[in-house]
């Protein structure tokens, strides 16, 4: 049986190899796509989700705009990161596929009521600003959701956008209070777990030597992504962050982790965005999300580079 998904992105390197990670997976039914603003602004996530789409030769797919800035603050983007289209690294040309008329939002409130309950899992891998605007809008969604799987947050590892804050949730930290508080069942991919994903010479020549057209236009993403980060970290290879969410709903056993506790911080400007993650149970505070810290590395670069080889 297929399980039925919706990704919320911002595209980003690490968002396409998620999306190309589930549109070569037959075990995922992806009802849809929406645009939120984050890596760069909406004008061009959108755009970048469809030219995805067309890489992986799949115009069919439902793409949406969602939001185009944070509930409540200005957006902050990253182009330091991902250049300045947010998908530097292959020259692509414009999308022909459509845009779905409509907004992204109601997309999401519209399919969670339409499908039965309990039946659509949302998978975020950006600031969670439309899953917030969609839970602020219409709060019976909340218990209609199968579970919510995100990419955010860190504990262990620290942040990445301030020393405390990883970029997802310090993006729009209200909308995350909102996700995190909702009553969804909640699966965390922090950089606790992205962190030890990463793309080494040996894991990108794998990609590499498939030899398609798909895996060319990834390494070229992969090779341009992983700078920024190995000159942070003096390491080989840059996290690879968002493709976890999708890798851990087809293959959960190569994860763990455990249920608990996780506030957001909204109010202080010096720790804006931070998970704060009760691991360790020192509050009666209520378990909320399942914060994964572990993951096997290896066993995830074979799904994704078996996965890639069916594009
Ligand atoms: C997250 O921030 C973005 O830059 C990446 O796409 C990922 O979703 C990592 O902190
Ligand atoms: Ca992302």
């Amino acid at each position: 049986m297929t399980r039925k998904i919706i990704i919320d992105t911002d595209p980003g390197q690490d968002d396409a190899l998620a999306i190309l990670l589930a549109l070569a997976s037959p075990e995922l039914d992806i009802l849809g796509i929406v645009a939120v603003a984050g890596n760069t602004p909406l004008s061009l996530t959108q755009v970048n989700i469809r030219k995805i789409c067309e890489v992986a030769g799949r115009p069919d797919v439902k793409v949406f705009a969602g939001c185009s800035r944070p509930m409540m603050r200005k957006l902050v983007t990253a182009e330091h990161v991902h250049g300045a289209t947010g998908l530097d690294g292959y020259d692509l040309p414009e999308p022909v596929m459509p845009l779905q008329e409509g907004d992204g939002v109601d997309f999401i409130v519209e399919t969670l009521r339409r499908e039965e309950p309990g039946t659509v899992t949302l998978c975020a891998l950006g600031p969670l600003t439309n899953i917030g605007t969609a839970l602020s809008r219409a709060p019976d969604i909340a218990s209609r959701i199968q579970e919510i799987v995100l990419m955010g947050g860190g504990y262990f590892e620290g942040g990445n956008i301030t020393p405390s804050a990883e970029f997802n949730i310090h993006v729009d930290p209200d909308a995350a209070e909102i996700a995190f508080t909702a009553g969804m069942k909640t699966t965390v991919l922090p950089l606790d777990v992205t962190h030890q994903t990463l793309t080494t010479r040996k894991r990108v020549a794998a990609i590499r030597a498939l030899g398609t057209r798909p895996a060319e236009v990834a390494v070229g993403w992969l090779e341009f992504f992983k700078r920024f980060d190995e000159a942070k970290y003096g390491i080989e290879g840059g996290p690879l962050h968002d493709p976890n969410v999708i890798a851990y709903l087809l293959k959960p056993e190569l994860y763990s982790g455990r249920l608990c506790n996780i506030e957001i911080e909204t109010s202080s400007e010096l720790t804006l965005g931070e998970t704060v993650v009760d691991w360790w149970g020192v509050t009666q505070r209520p378990k909320n999300a399942t914060f994964l810290r572990h993951v096997d590395a290896d066993g995830f670069f074979s799904l994704l580079t078996e996965r890639l080889a069916l594009l």
